[in-house]
């Protein structure tokens, strides 16, 4: 990894992340998406349009997969990718004014190079370069010992759980109890950091999963889709975000029949 683009990379985070804080009292211009938790605001769009124009400026032969749009149209997984999340947790971002995130994936032929979320109003930074480690702002991440699922938290959500999706009700029983924080940040970061050993969810777009995968990658983490298949980078996935000590015991648990 270049450190000159490490370097550019943390810079346009802090850059946008002030900006984030700047427009909390402002009109956000709110939007609905798909339904009404579903939201988009100007900030979401002006962040993207921002990290966009700085990857295009910068690395013109390189690709950017935002949420928002305003990257490339991507069909295949060729060359270096940027993914981007803009705002995760936008409705925490509008209800709340916290517990949201700025993410970035770069990948390269679909492979994971690294990944950056940086929660805002914490002014924390986790990033993992693969091959390198992770880190929390810049002191390497040492993520809270995990053995068993018995001994541990999970993060899923309410939906997930009362609707027993992934036999998700059998897994709450074998582990401590759940926690949901509604940003998939959050929940990426909650594993990141040994405090659950497991996040279940249920439809994540690529840039809901990309930066945090990187990190898990960069940690030796493991990941996939409930049934084990990997994660496809160009479509929405459910998925399993595991301490690798836990991995196997939650895909028996999740496949009992
Ligand atoms: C959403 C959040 C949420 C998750 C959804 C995501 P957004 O991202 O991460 O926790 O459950 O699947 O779409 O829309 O706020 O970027
Ligand atoms: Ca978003
Ligand atoms: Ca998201």
């Amino acid at each position: 990894m270049d450190f000159q683009l490490h370097q550019r990379v943390i810079s346009w985070l802090k850059t946008a992340g002030d900006s984030l804080i700047a427009s909390l009292n402002t009109n956000l211009m709110v939007e609905e998406k798909t339904n009404a938790s579903d939201l988009v605001t100007r900030m979401d769009k002006e962040v993207e349009a921002y990290l966009t124009q700085q990857i295009n400026t910068h690395y013109p032969d390189h690709r950017v997969l935002g949420e928002e749009g305003k990257g490339h149209s991507i069909e295949d997984t060729r060359g270096v990718i940027w993914i981007i999340d803009p705002i995760d947790g936008t409705l925490n971002f509008v209800k709340q004014g916290r517990f949201f995130g700025i993410m970035i994936g770069i990948y390269a032929d679909g492979q994971p190079l690294a990944g950056y979320i940086y929660d805002v109003m914490q002014t924390d930074l986790y990033y993992g370069i693969v091959g390198q480690g992770a880190y929390l702002n810049d002191r390497p991440l040492q993520p809270l010992k995990i053995n068993s699922l018995a001994e541990s938290l999970m993060v899923t959500n309410a939906h997930i759980l009362v609707g027993n999706q992934f036999n998700s009700q059998a897994l709450l029983g074998a582990s401590l109890g759940s926690r949901s924080y509604g940003c998939a940040a959050y929940e990426m970061i909650s594993v990141i950091r040994g405090e659950s050993a497991l996040y279940l969810a249920s439809r994540l777009m690529p840039w809901d999963f990309a930066a945090g995968v990187a990190i898990l990658e960069s940690l030796g983490f493991k990941y996939s889709q409930p049934d084990g298949k990997a994660l496809n980078l160009l479509t929405a996935n459910p998925g399993i975000f595991c301490n690798a000590a836990v991995y196997e015991e939650v895909l028996q648990i999740i496949n009992l029949k």
